[in-house]
């Protein structure tokens, strides 16, 4: 914007304000905002002496008309307010109802959640429906009942954050909750919540944060979100997996992503896979954000262990069943070329307001 438009554009605002202001302390508010010391017109009217030498006479001429009648405005609107004489009063008090209303803040997703929900979506076209579990959970949920025992070197995969018996903190002497309450380190405790309360067949998709003991850096944080998805029934098998997130893969990223399935492990599905797309922040060359593999795993997946099936309540001869938890963070830094995690938990407005329009 060029100085005399902002000049412009300064007064006129001030002309509105100084209208809608119905008060003497807001109008000394003006005032100051306006002419005080490092006030929007002091600013600009600073900023003339940058200007080229033959536009300095006319805008400078011109900004001195403006705080002239600014400066005029501003007295006779306070005199008009702290007069004793009510009439004057009333008429600098009215209230302009032609006057355009301001324009609200409306608000938008975070763009991870933005993620969750298109999710959501496309999920729902395959026949998945949401269903939520607790934050805190019990060790017998987040790992027991699947298939991880307390003394299991994979418990190690998920490093945990632990709710600290009642007083044990006060004296000095933390130690984790008798009663196994953590916070959940993943998704997955909600497939068990799910087979307990739902007939077959099942097919939910369950997101949420989850939380893990862990070295913070550009793809690692402590809090994160996840989704889960199951599905329990008597004919599924890992062709409908795969065919599956391929297709997810595709709605997220477009036609062409480009996605591979690696031998994985986890106690609780057996075969188990991760599930990689290129990387879209380098193109595959290799980055901070991808560990420099061109690959970024987006979810773990596989078929239900027989032992959590029966956990659950479901006879493994008659039920197969698979399930995956995707990393909603690390998928919307995919989305948008995002290098580093920690972006999504720094609360800074100028960062989320660049995804304002979703997507
Ligand atoms: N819960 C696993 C994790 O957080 C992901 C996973 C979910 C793997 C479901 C397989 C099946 O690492």
């Amino acid at each position: 914007m060029s100085v005399s438009d902002e000049l412009e554009r300064i007064a006129a605002e001030a002309r509105r304000a100084l209208m809608a202001a119905a008060d003497a302390p807001r109008i000394d508010r003006l005032r100051h905002e306006l002419l005080g010391r490092s006030g929007e017109l002091t600013t600009l009217l600073r900023q003339l002496g940058t200007l080229p030498a033959d536009e300095r006479p006319a805008i400078g001429q011109r900004a001195n008309e403006v705080r002239r009648e600014l400066e005029d405005a501003i007295r006779q609107r306070l005199d008009a307010l702290r007069g004793t004489d009510l009439e004057a009063r009333l008429a600098a008090e009215a209230i302009d109802m032609s006057a355009p209303g301001r324009p609200v803040a409306v608000g938008h997703l975070h763009p991870v959640q933005t993620l969750v929900r298109d999710l959501r979506e496309i999920f729902h076209a395959y026949g998945f429906e949401v269903f939520e579990g607790p934050e805190i959970e019990t060790e017998a949920y987040n790992f027991e009942l699947l298939n991880i025992p307390a003394d299991h070197p994979a418990r190690d995969l998920w490093d945990t954050l632990f709710v600290a018996e009642p007083g044990s903190v006060e004296a000095g002497d933390p130690k984790p909750a008798a009663d196994g309450t953590i916070l959940r380190t993943h998704t997955s405790p909600v497939q068990m919540r799910a087979m307990q309360a739902i007939e077959a067949p099942i097919r939910v998709l369950t997101p949420g944060r989850c939380f893990r003991y862990e070295a913070v850096d550009a793809s690692h944080a402590f809090e994160f979100f996840q989704v889960e998805g199951l599905v329990v029934d008597r004919d599924t098998s890992l062709a409908d997996l795969k065919g599956l997130l391929e297709e997810v893969a595709r709605a997220l990223y477009g036609r062409d992503v480009r996605t591979r399935f690696r031998p994985g492990y986890y106690p609780f599905t057996e075969p188990s896979v991760a599930f990689d797309i290129g990387c879209l922040v380098c193109g595959g060359e290799g980055c901070p954000a991808c560990k420099r593999s061109g690959w970024m795993t987006i979810l773990g997946a596989g078929m239900v262990h027989p032992t959590v099936l029966r956990n659950g309540g479901f006879d493994p001869a008659e039920y197969q069943g698979y399930a995956f938890g995707m990393g909603p963070d690390r998928m919307t830094m995919l989305r948008h070329g995002i290098g580093d995690i920690r972006l999504f938990f720094s609360a800074d407005l100028r960062f989320a307001t660049q995804f304002a329009q979703g997507s």
